[in-house]
């Protein structure tokens, strides 16, 4: 069985997941670092398949997706080199997609628009994932309505609120498919590393006083979010995050805080916490956290995808609870993370229904 998977937004995400579907292909299971499980409820990484894809930059409109997950202005690392795939990209809507700053960068194609909903049908996708850049709310809203249109799940790894909104929770609920998100987390990145860190204050008594999380990039990604209208549902994603950990009010500020150019892929984040414990004694952390951004959020997106599919062959629908708190930062139930794992796994191995 495999799981036919539709990307939108071929950028360094997509690449990093195309690469890591190949990479994991002739690995050793005993060595598949990154991934829940190699073998997650009888879907192995192998079993996902692309089928379709979507974007609007001319330099990757029209190539095979195993070129265009190359071109400029991609710039993640190259784990492996990905054989032909036969998928053509495929040029999507625009709408609100390219942001002011971004516009320099991303020529776009002027190429036809196809029907997206057609092509996700005629491609048999069962699973179409977001990957479009920050603040594209309507051009979130209008990909997630033509996966309904073909009859495909969605995975929406942006912040933009799908998963957890209740209007589309119903929507796919009535269309019979499951919806997983919002905003992936990834596997080492600054959102799990915080709320951890918060979770741990919190659980040995220490009353946390204030902290920040600044994270640096020089990727589209963080070109786009030097665009502060087009942050507001990153923000609360990211907040809401390491927020869900405390229950009481901290002063708390999280964020994308600057585009540095020469760092390419590589993001590096700053976490400080003050707090204070026994005696009122104070306490600070300041942390540097360094990683390659895009295989950092890959793997996790293979597990989402495989978990995916097995709540199409379950027949479940509408949000994927287990699945989006392990696999996102604003999934529809927030939970600790050792919490979610044990969720997700239960979830697997049948043991749960969502
Ligand atoms: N670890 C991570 O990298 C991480 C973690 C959490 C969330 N995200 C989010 O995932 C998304 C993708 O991240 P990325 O690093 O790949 O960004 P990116 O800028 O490299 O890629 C975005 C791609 O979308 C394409 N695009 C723009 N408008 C489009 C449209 N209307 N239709 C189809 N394609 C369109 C762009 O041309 C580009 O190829 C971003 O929103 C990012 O914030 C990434």
């Amino acid at each position: 069985m495999k799981a036919k998977v539709a990307i939108v937004g071929v950028g360094n995400c997509a690449s990093a997941l195309v690469q890591g579907v190949h990479y994991y292909k002739n690995s050793n299971p005993d060595e598949a670092i990154g991934l829940a499980k190699y073998d997650l409820g009888g879907l192995k990484p192998y079993d996902i398949e692309f089928v379709a894809a979507f974007d609007v930059d001319e330099n990757k409109v029209g190539k095979d997706l195993s070129e265009a997950i190359y071109e400029y202005p991609n710039n993640t690392i190259r784990i492996c080199n990905v054989p032909k795939l036969g998928v053509r990209v495929e040029k999507g809507a625009v709408i609100d997609s390219i942001g002011k700053y971004v516009r320099d960068v991303i020529k776009v194609s002027d190429k036809d628009s196809v029907d997206v909903a057609s092509v996700i049908k005629d491609s048999g996708a069962d699973i179409v994932v977001n990957y479009v850049p920050v603040g594209s709310v309507k051009a979130t809203h209008f990909y997630a309505d033509q996966a309904l249109k073909a009859g495909a799940a969605f995975i929406n790894a942006m912040p933009v609120f799908i998963a957890s909104n209740p209007d589309w929770q119903s929507r796919f609920s009535n269309y019979g498919l499951p919806v997983a998100g919002d905003d992936v987390m990834s596997q080492i990145g600054a959102t799990v590393l915080h709320k951890t860190l918060i979770k741990l204050l919190v659980d040995r008594g220490v009353k946390v006083d204030e902290t920040y999380q600044l994270n640096i990039g020089g990727d589209t990604d963080f070109l786009n979010m030097l665009e502060e209208e087009r942050l507001m549902d990153k923000r609360e994603s990211k907040t809401s995050a390491v927020r869900a950990m405390v229950p009481y009010n901290v002063p708390t500020r999280i964020g994308p805080s600057d585009y540095v150019r020469f760092l390419r892929n590589e993001k590096i984040c700053y976490i400080w916490i003050k707090g204070r414990y026994f005696g009122n004694s104070p306490v600070t952390m300041d942390i540097k956290l360094s990683v390659v951004d895009a295989p950092n959020s890959a793997g996790v997106m293979i597990d989402a995808i495989r978990g995916t599919k097995i709540a199409l062959m379950r027949n479940i629908s509408g949000p994927l609870i287990s699945l989006s708190a392990y696999c996102f930062k604003h999934p529809p139930v927030q939970m600790p993370f050792d919490e979610a794992k044990i969720a997700f796994m239960d979830f697997i191995e049948g043991k749960r229904d969502t």
